[in-house]
């Protein structure tokens, strides 16, 4: 491997992980290898598997309600201040006509864990809630039987992640956000359990959806170790998508009133450059991962997502609600692309794309995982 490491003391982290030890993670984290070797490392890799191709795909927040009340998120149950909008099927469909024009090939129904589309607590019944969304997913399946439906809609019983599979949808993303214990409690309420979390991606690979696992980067409490837990537990699940970026403040959320947790994270810069870092250990350690250049690196630097690009990203992932409801999903402040209609969303992207040196890909961009890594893929 090309990247300088040597006086880092090394541990294999994996055998499968290529040439990277916790010390040298932690070093190259912590800018310790110059940035220009690790990303031109990570863009090498990246292009072995993937060439210049960066993936397009058509988001939709669909649902802005959510019952939980995660101490970062701007959508959380507790923010009274902001109004709520659920998508019906029409307008759904709708967002997915206009990306289809557009070259999509797939859509990301992502929500927050609205009750309306609830399943059952135990998973044995179906729900009005699991009904509604396997109507929604089924029908976007029946117009668009070229086209991969993702999900991201939250923690739920297998059963339901069974049936929503049933219906149409392929993929899941489902950020674990931190897979050490004591970081998830100072994050989350008492009510949410990392172990529930995982317990989820692990049944979701184990249905056959292509699954995606994340975090944020700089979060309040974050540490270096917290990170490479964060890549041990990656190493086991080895997900088809990660999704990183930086955590943003939200004014109205417990973590962005405290002075305390705004204390304790890191500022722009700092946050801008970890989240590079990242993604080029991720490259390096997952070369098949799609990994997306995401709107939170986009909206901490107005060329974040081309400097993720570089970093080895590969994903890009622009919106394709209507306009008029893209504040309302404001999970943090200063969310960047919600005055833009999709079409503005698609070409300026595309240009960015361009400019990093990449191109744009329209296919339906299923994972380029090795034959031995591809336990549990189905359908
Ligand atoms: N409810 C679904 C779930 O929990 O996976 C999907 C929606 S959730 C809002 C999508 C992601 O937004 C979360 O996984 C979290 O990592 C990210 N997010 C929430 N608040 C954020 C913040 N303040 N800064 C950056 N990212 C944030
Ligand atoms: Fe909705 Fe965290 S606030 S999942």
């Amino acid at each position: 491997m090309a990247i300088v490491t040597s006086g880092f003391e090394a541990r294999p982290l994996s055998s499968e992980a290529g040439a990277l030890t916790d010390d040298t993670i932690l070093a190259l984290l912590s800018g310790k290898g110059p940035d220009e070797a690790l990303f031109a490392e990570a863009d090498r890799i990246r292009r072995e598997v993937y060439g210049d191709a960066v993936y397009l795909r058509g988001l939709i927040e669909f649902t802005n309600y959510c019952r939980n009340d995660c101490y970062y998120c701007g959508i959380r149950k507790g923010n009274r201040n902001l109004s709520r909008y659920r998508l019906d099927k029409e307008t759904i469909l709708g967002c997915c006509r206009e990306g289809y024009a557009l070259g999509y090939r797939t859509f990301v129904l992502q929500g927050g864990e609205d009750p309306y589309f609830a399943d059952d607590p135990d998973g044995s019944a179906v729900s009005d809630g699991d009904r509604r969304l396997c109507d929604i997913v089924a029908s976007i399946h029946d117009e668009f039987p070229d086209c991969a439906i993702t999900l991201s809609v939250g923690e739920r019983s297998r059963e339901s992640y069974e049936r929503l599979h049933a219906a149409g949808a392929r993929r899941y993303l489902l950020r674990h956000e931190a897979a050490s214990c004591d970081l998830y409690r100072t994050m989350h309420p008492a009510e949410m359990s990392i172990e529930n979390r995982k317990r989820c991606l692990y049944d979701l690979k184990d249905i056959g959806y292509q699954v995606g696992a994340g975090l944020m980067v700089g979060a309040p409490g974050q540490t270096l170790h917290h990170l490479l837990d964060d890549l041990h537990f990656m190493e086991d699940l080895k997900p088809d998508m990660i999704g990183i970026g930086p955590y943003l403040r939200h004014a109205d959320t417990p973590f962005g009133r405290s002075s305390a947790a705004c204390a304790q994270g890191l500022d722009k810069e700092e946050k801008l450059q970890l989240t590079l870092r990242l993604l080029a250990v991720l490259r390096i350690m997952f070369p098949y991962a799609l990994i997306p250049s995401t709107t939170a690196l986009g909206t901490i630097d107005p060329k974040g997502r081309e400097l993720g690009l570089k970093a080895g990203a590969n994903v890009v992932m622009p919106n394709l609600s209507p306009a008029e409801v893209r504040e309302q999903y404001e999970l943090y402040d200063n969310k960047i692309c919600t005055g833009e209609e999709s079409a503005q969303c698609r070409s300026c992207l595309e240009m960015r794309v361009m400019s990093a040196g990449y191109r744009i890909v329209t296919d339906v961009g299923d994972v380029k995982r090795p034959a031995e890594c591809s336990s549990g893929m189905k359908g």
